[in-house]
Protein backbone atom coordinates (compact mmCIF):
# COMPACT_ATOMS: atom_id res chain seq x y z
CA UNK A 1 0.00 0.00 0.00
CA UNK A 2 1.38 3.73 -0.94
CA UNK A 3 0.78 6.35 1.70
CA UNK A 4 2.44 10.05 1.15
CA UNK A 5 3.58 11.61 4.21
CA UNK A 6 3.86 14.96 4.77
CA UNK A 7 6.15 16.76 7.74
CA UNK A 8 6.46 20.31 8.35
CA UNK A 9 7.43 20.41 12.71
CA UNK A 10 10.39 22.74 12.19
CA UNK A 11 12.31 24.03 8.97
CA UNK A 12 11.69 21.51 6.31
CA UNK A 13 9.14 20.44 4.01
CA UNK A 14 8.72 16.82 3.14
CA UNK A 15 5.93 15.24 0.90
CA UNK A 16 6.99 11.24 0.48
CA UNK A 17 5.54 8.20 -0.81
CA UNK A 18 6.64 4.75 0.45
CA UNK A 19 5.41 1.60 -0.84
CA UNK A 20 4.51 -0.72 2.12
CA UNK A 21 6.29 0.92 5.12
CA UNK A 22 9.62 0.15 3.89
CA UNK A 23 10.65 1.18 0.14
CA UNK A 24 10.74 5.13 -0.88
CA UNK A 25 9.09 5.59 -4.30
CA UNK A 26 9.55 9.53 -3.98
CA UNK A 27 10.95 11.57 -0.48
CA UNK A 28 11.39 15.45 -1.37
CA UNK A 29 12.47 17.85 1.60
CA UNK A 30 12.64 21.66 0.44
CA UNK A 31 15.07 22.77 2.95
CA UNK A 32 14.63 26.51 4.29
CA UNK A 33 18.23 26.14 6.54
CA UNK A 34 19.64 28.87 4.02
CA UNK A 35 17.12 31.46 5.06
CA UNK A 36 16.93 30.72 9.18
CA UNK A 37 20.98 30.43 8.55
CA UNK A 38 21.19 34.05 8.25
CA UNK A 39 19.06 34.79 11.86
CA UNK A 40 21.22 31.88 13.45
CA UNK A 41 18.41 29.66 14.44
CA UNK A 42 14.64 28.64 13.16
CA UNK A 43 12.81 32.12 13.17
CA UNK A 44 9.10 30.13 13.63
CA UNK A 45 6.92 32.77 11.83
CA UNK A 46 9.19 32.59 9.13
CA UNK A 47 8.95 28.55 9.12
CA UNK A 48 5.55 28.83 8.96
CA UNK A 49 5.09 30.96 5.66
CA UNK A 50 7.87 28.80 4.14
CA UNK A 51 5.81 25.46 4.45
CA UNK A 52 3.06 27.08 2.81
CA UNK A 53 5.38 28.45 -0.12
CA UNK A 54 6.45 25.01 -0.34
CA UNK A 55 3.47 22.05 -0.45
CA UNK A 56 2.05 22.62 -3.60
CA UNK A 57 5.52 22.62 -6.09
CA UNK A 58 6.49 19.50 -3.53
CA UNK A 59 3.30 17.67 -4.22
CA UNK A 60 3.32 18.25 -7.99
CA UNK A 61 6.86 17.61 -8.23
CA UNK A 62 6.20 14.27 -6.38
CA UNK A 63 3.29 13.95 -9.33
CA UNK A 64 4.88 14.28 -11.55
CA UNK A 65 8.56 12.57 -10.90
CA UNK A 66 6.23 9.14 -10.16
CA UNK A 67 3.99 9.58 -13.04
CA UNK A 68 1.07 7.95 -9.36
CA UNK A 69 -2.39 9.57 -9.71
CA UNK A 70 -3.88 10.28 -6.10
CA UNK A 71 -5.99 7.11 -6.74
CA UNK A 72 -3.19 4.88 -6.06
CA UNK A 73 -2.53 6.41 -2.74
CA UNK A 74 -4.07 4.01 0.36
CA UNK A 75 -3.37 6.92 2.73
CA UNK A 76 -2.34 9.81 4.20
CA UNK A 77 0.25 10.79 7.55
CA UNK A 78 1.36 13.94 8.86
CA UNK A 79 3.21 15.00 11.60
CA UNK A 80 0.64 16.22 14.56
CA UNK A 81 3.44 16.91 17.02
CA UNK A 82 6.04 17.27 18.73
CA UNK A 83 7.66 20.78 16.89
CA UNK A 84 6.61 24.38 16.31
CA UNK A 85 2.75 24.91 16.25
CA UNK A 86 2.27 26.99 13.21
CA UNK A 87 4.80 24.98 11.44
CA UNK A 88 2.59 21.69 12.48
CA UNK A 89 -0.19 23.81 11.62
CA UNK A 90 0.87 23.84 7.83
CA UNK A 91 1.48 20.41 7.03
CA UNK A 92 -1.78 18.96 9.16
CA UNK A 93 -4.28 21.16 7.50
CA UNK A 94 -2.88 20.25 4.35
CA UNK A 95 -2.84 16.50 5.22
CA UNK A 96 -6.36 17.05 6.22
CA UNK A 97 -7.68 19.07 2.99
CA UNK A 98 -6.00 16.22 0.66
CA UNK A 99 -7.04 13.42 2.56
CA UNK A 100 -10.93 14.90 2.32
CA UNK A 101 -10.69 15.93 -0.89
CA UNK A 102 -9.47 12.65 -1.71
CA UNK A 103 -11.48 10.27 0.42
CA UNK A 104 -7.88 8.82 2.23
CA UNK A 105 -7.83 7.42 5.34
CA UNK A 106 -5.69 9.83 7.75
CA UNK A 107 -3.10 9.47 10.66
CA UNK A 108 -1.51 11.62 12.88
CA UNK A 109 2.02 10.93 13.68
CA UNK A 110 4.22 11.81 16.28
CA UNK A 111 7.74 13.39 15.29
CA UNK A 112 9.71 11.15 17.46
CA UNK A 113 7.70 7.94 16.14
CA UNK A 114 8.25 9.12 12.73
CA UNK A 115 12.42 9.19 13.27
CA UNK A 116 12.47 6.03 14.56
CA UNK A 117 10.48 4.93 11.12
CA UNK A 118 13.37 6.23 9.08
CA UNK A 119 15.57 2.23 10.32
CA UNK A 120 12.92 0.58 8.27
CA UNK A 121 13.10 2.70 4.65
CA UNK A 122 14.91 1.17 1.63
CA UNK A 123 15.79 3.29 -1.64
CA UNK A 124 14.45 0.35 -3.57
CA UNK A 125 17.77 -0.68 -4.84
CA UNK A 126 18.91 -4.49 -4.62
CA UNK A 127 16.88 -6.38 -2.69
CA UNK A 128 15.52 -5.22 1.05
CA UNK A 129 17.55 -5.29 3.91
CA UNK A 130 16.44 -7.01 6.52
CA UNK A 131 14.15 -4.81 9.22
CA UNK A 132 14.81 -4.20 12.49
CA UNK A 133 14.37 -6.85 14.90
CA UNK A 134 12.76 -6.19 18.54
CA UNK A 135 13.30 -5.50 21.26
CA UNK A 136 15.22 -2.89 19.85
CA UNK A 137 16.74 -0.02 21.50
CA UNK A 138 16.91 3.74 20.13
CA UNK A 139 18.96 6.53 20.58
CA UNK A 140 17.13 9.61 19.57
CA UNK A 141 19.02 12.64 19.09
CA UNK A 142 17.44 15.70 16.81
CA UNK A 143 17.09 19.06 17.66
CA UNK A 144 14.67 18.99 20.34
CA UNK A 145 14.97 15.85 21.81
CA UNK A 146 17.44 13.15 23.12
CA UNK A 147 16.65 10.38 24.51
CA UNK A 148 16.75 6.47 24.64
CA UNK A 149 14.16 4.33 23.44
CA UNK A 150 13.14 0.39 24.23
CA UNK A 151 10.63 -0.51 21.27
CA UNK A 152 9.49 -3.87 22.04
CA UNK A 153 6.64 -3.91 18.94
CA UNK A 154 5.50 -1.59 16.46
CA UNK A 155 3.98 1.36 19.21
CA UNK A 156 5.18 -0.36 22.21
CA UNK A 157 7.78 2.20 23.58
CA UNK A 158 9.43 2.51 26.97
CA UNK A 159 11.57 5.44 27.82
CA UNK A 160 15.00 4.32 29.55
CA UNK A 161 16.68 8.16 29.80
CA UNK A 162 16.19 11.14 28.53
CA UNK A 163 17.81 14.73 28.54
CA UNK A 164 17.52 16.53 31.55
CA UNK A 165 18.42 20.07 29.50
CA UNK A 166 19.57 20.57 26.02
CA UNK A 167 18.88 17.84 23.42
CA UNK A 168 22.05 16.97 21.50
CA UNK A 169 21.11 18.77 18.71
CA UNK A 170 20.53 22.17 20.25
CA UNK A 171 24.09 21.42 22.54
CA UNK A 172 26.07 20.88 18.91
CA UNK A 173 23.74 23.93 17.80
CA UNK A 174 24.73 26.34 20.34
CA UNK A 175 28.35 25.36 21.23
CA UNK A 176 28.64 26.00 17.17
CA UNK A 177 27.01 29.76 18.12
CA UNK A 178 29.49 30.17 20.32
CA UNK A 179 32.38 29.47 18.20
CA UNK A 180 31.29 31.34 15.76
CA UNK A 181 31.04 28.26 13.42
CA UNK A 182 26.96 29.23 12.05
CA UNK A 183 24.09 27.47 11.87
CA UNK A 184 22.72 24.70 11.94
CA UNK A 185 25.92 23.93 14.54
CA UNK A 186 26.20 20.13 13.90
CA UNK A 187 27.33 19.61 10.52
CA UNK A 188 29.72 22.72 10.98
CA UNK A 189 31.13 20.75 14.02
CA UNK A 190 31.58 17.73 12.23
CA UNK A 191 33.43 19.56 8.99
CA UNK A 192 35.61 21.54 11.19
CA UNK A 193 36.58 18.67 13.56
CA UNK A 194 37.38 16.21 11.24
CA UNK A 195 40.43 18.66 10.18
CA UNK A 196 41.59 18.43 13.87
CA UNK A 197 44.70 16.52 15.01
CA UNK A 198 43.27 16.74 18.89
CA UNK A 199 40.47 17.78 20.46
CA UNK A 200 40.61 19.35 24.02
CA UNK A 201 39.19 17.18 26.69
CA UNK A 202 35.74 18.54 27.86
CA UNK A 203 33.86 17.63 30.57
CA UNK A 204 31.37 14.40 30.43
CA UNK A 205 28.08 14.26 32.38
CA UNK A 206 27.84 10.80 33.15
CA UNK A 207 24.90 10.83 35.83
CA UNK A 208 25.70 7.22 36.87
CA UNK A 209 22.65 4.90 37.87
CA UNK A 210 20.49 6.85 35.11
CA UNK A 211 20.04 6.75 30.82
CA UNK A 212 19.46 10.12 31.17
CA UNK A 213 21.45 12.75 29.94
CA UNK A 214 22.40 16.01 30.03
CA UNK A 215 24.33 18.73 27.65
CA UNK A 216 24.06 22.13 29.32
CA UNK A 217 27.55 21.48 31.24
CA UNK A 218 29.37 20.86 28.23
CA UNK A 219 27.81 24.49 26.64
CA UNK A 220 29.27 26.54 29.68
CA UNK A 221 32.63 24.37 29.64
CA UNK A 222 33.04 25.47 25.74
CA UNK A 223 31.51 28.93 26.59
CA UNK A 224 34.06 29.64 29.30
CA UNK A 225 36.99 28.58 27.19
CA UNK A 226 35.72 30.50 24.30
CA UNK A 227 36.19 33.14 26.41
CA UNK A 228 39.67 32.22 27.83
CA UNK A 229 41.16 31.17 25.19
CA UNK A 230 39.76 32.42 21.58
CA UNK A 231 38.44 35.62 22.58
CA UNK A 232 41.40 36.88 24.02
CA UNK A 233 43.81 39.02 21.38
CA UNK A 234 44.75 35.62 19.45
CA UNK A 235 46.35 36.38 15.76
CA UNK A 236 43.42 34.70 13.14
CA UNK A 237 45.55 31.35 12.43
CA UNK A 238 45.47 30.88 16.27
CA UNK A 239 41.83 31.31 16.87
CA UNK A 240 40.99 29.09 14.01
CA UNK A 241 43.28 26.38 15.43
CA UNK A 242 41.71 27.12 18.96
CA UNK A 243 37.97 26.69 17.94
CA UNK A 244 38.79 23.68 15.69
CA UNK A 245 40.21 22.13 18.69
CA UNK A 246 37.50 22.97 21.02
CA UNK A 247 34.91 21.64 18.16
CA UNK A 248 36.64 18.31 18.16
CA UNK A 249 36.61 17.94 21.83
CA UNK A 250 32.68 19.12 22.09
CA UNK A 251 32.06 16.56 19.04
CA UNK A 252 34.31 13.67 21.13
CA UNK A 253 32.43 14.37 24.61
CA UNK A 254 29.17 14.58 23.00
CA UNK A 255 29.36 10.99 20.85
CA UNK A 256 31.23 9.75 24.18
CA UNK A 257 28.78 9.66 26.31
CA UNK A 258 25.81 8.90 23.66
CA UNK A 259 28.01 6.03 22.69
CA UNK A 260 28.55 4.96 26.46
CA UNK A 261 24.90 5.04 27.57
CA UNK A 262 23.56 3.52 24.35
CA UNK A 263 25.78 0.67 24.84
CA UNK A 264 25.09 0.38 28.99
CA UNK A 265 20.92 0.33 27.83
CA UNK A 266 22.16 -2.17 24.85
CA UNK A 267 23.49 -4.83 27.20
CA UNK A 268 21.00 -4.84 30.11
CA UNK A 269 17.89 -5.05 27.91
CA UNK A 270 19.54 -7.65 25.44
CA UNK A 271 18.33 -5.60 22.39
CA UNK A 272 19.00 -7.51 18.95
CA UNK A 273 19.35 -4.21 17.42
CA UNK A 274 20.17 -0.42 18.05
CA UNK A 275 19.06 1.96 15.87
CA UNK A 276 19.88 5.84 15.63
CA UNK A 277 17.51 8.03 14.57
CA UNK A 278 17.03 12.23 14.66
CA UNK A 279 19.21 14.49 12.69
CA UNK A 280 22.54 14.37 15.13
CA UNK A 281 22.51 10.41 13.87
CA UNK A 282 23.98 11.94 10.20
CA UNK A 283 27.03 12.41 12.56
CA UNK A 284 29.84 10.66 11.17
CA UNK A 285 32.09 10.06 14.57
CA UNK A 286 28.97 9.17 16.12
CA UNK A 287 27.68 6.56 13.49
CA UNK A 288 31.60 5.17 13.42
CA UNK A 289 31.73 5.07 17.36
CA UNK A 290 28.29 3.37 17.40
CA UNK A 291 29.44 0.75 15.09
CA UNK A 292 32.69 0.09 16.55
CA UNK A 293 31.61 -0.05 20.19
CA UNK A 294 28.57 -2.05 20.04
CA UNK A 295 27.50 -5.29 21.40
CA UNK A 296 24.23 -5.35 19.14
CA UNK A 297 24.07 -4.81 14.91
CA UNK A 298 23.24 -0.91 14.80
CA UNK A 299 21.00 0.34 12.33
CA UNK A 300 22.04 3.60 10.90
CA UNK A 301 19.62 5.59 8.38
CA UNK A 302 21.31 7.15 5.38
CA UNK A 303 22.57 11.07 6.82
CA UNK A 304 19.24 12.40 4.74
CA UNK A 305 17.03 10.01 6.06
CA UNK A 306 18.39 10.95 9.51
CA UNK A 307 16.95 14.70 9.45
CA UNK A 308 13.80 15.72 8.76
CA UNK A 309 11.42 14.25 6.12
CA UNK A 310 8.62 13.12 4.60
CA UNK A 311 9.46 9.33 4.00
CA UNK A 312 10.08 8.31 7.60
CA UNK A 313 6.53 9.94 7.99
CA UNK A 314 4.74 7.57 5.63
CA UNK A 315 6.55 4.79 6.72
CA UNK A 316 5.32 5.26 10.34
CA UNK A 317 1.66 6.34 9.11
CA UNK A 318 1.75 2.26 7.22
CA UNK A 319 2.60 0.85 10.44
CA UNK A 320 -0.14 2.80 11.92
CA UNK A 321 -2.66 2.35 9.40
CA UNK A 322 -2.39 -1.06 9.50
CA UNK A 323 -2.37 -1.33 13.21
CA UNK A 324 -6.01 0.28 12.46
CA UNK A 325 -5.12 3.77 13.58
CA UNK A 326 -7.53 6.81 11.93
CA UNK A 327 -7.44 9.91 12.93
CA UNK A 328 -10.96 12.67 11.62
CA UNK A 329 -11.15 16.16 10.60
CA UNK A 330 -10.93 16.93 14.16
CA UNK A 331 -6.99 15.97 14.43
CA UNK A 332 -5.26 18.83 15.31
CA UNK A 333 -1.23 19.84 16.63
CA UNK A 334 -0.18 19.04 19.83
CA UNK A 335 2.80 20.92 19.68
CA UNK A 336 4.19 18.99 22.78
CA UNK A 337 3.03 15.85 22.05
CA UNK A 338 4.59 12.42 23.88
CA UNK A 339 5.93 9.27 22.42
CA UNK A 340 4.27 6.86 24.96
O1 LIG B 1 15.89 15.73 13.51
P1 LIG B 1 16.23 17.07 13.00
O2 LIG B 1 16.40 17.27 11.52
O3 LIG B 1 15.16 18.11 13.46
C1 LIG B 1 14.50 18.00 14.71
O4 LIG B 1 13.55 17.19 14.80
O5 LIG B 1 14.97 18.68 15.64
O6 LIG B 1 17.57 17.51 13.77
C2 LIG B 1 18.18 18.75 13.56
C3 LIG B 1 19.44 18.78 14.42
C4 LIG B 1 20.13 20.15 14.45
O7 LIG B 1 20.36 20.50 15.79
C5 LIG B 1 21.44 19.88 13.70
O8 LIG B 1 22.52 20.69 14.16
C6 LIG B 1 21.67 18.42 13.99
O9 LIG B 1 20.40 17.83 13.94
N1 LIG B 1 22.54 17.79 12.98
C7 LIG B 1 23.77 17.29 13.27
C8 LIG B 1 24.31 16.85 12.03
N2 LIG B 1 23.40 17.08 11.05
C9 LIG B 1 22.32 17.66 11.65
N3 LIG B 1 24.44 17.19 14.42
C10 LIG B 1 25.67 16.66 14.40
N4 LIG B 1 26.28 16.24 13.26
C11 LIG B 1 25.65 16.30 12.06
N5 LIG B 1 26.25 15.88 10.95
ZN1 LIG C 1 13.17 15.85 13.60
Amino acid sequence: MLVMGVESSCDESGIAIVDDGRRIVVDLVASQIDIHARYGGVVPEVASRQHLLAFVPLLEEAFRRTGLAWSDLGGIAVTRGPGLAGALLVGVNIAKSLAFARSLPLVGINHLEGHLYAGWLWDGLGSPPEPPSFPLLALIVSGGHTGLLLMRDHGDYRWLGETRDDAAGEAFDKAARLLGLGFPGGPAIQRIAEGARAGVHLPRAWLRGSYDFSFSGLKTAVLHLAEREVLVDASPEERARQVTRMAAGFQDAVVDVLVTKTIEAARQHQVRHILLAGGVAANRRLREEMVRRAPAPVLIPHPSLCTDNGAMVAACGYFRLQAGQRDGWGMDVVPDLRLS
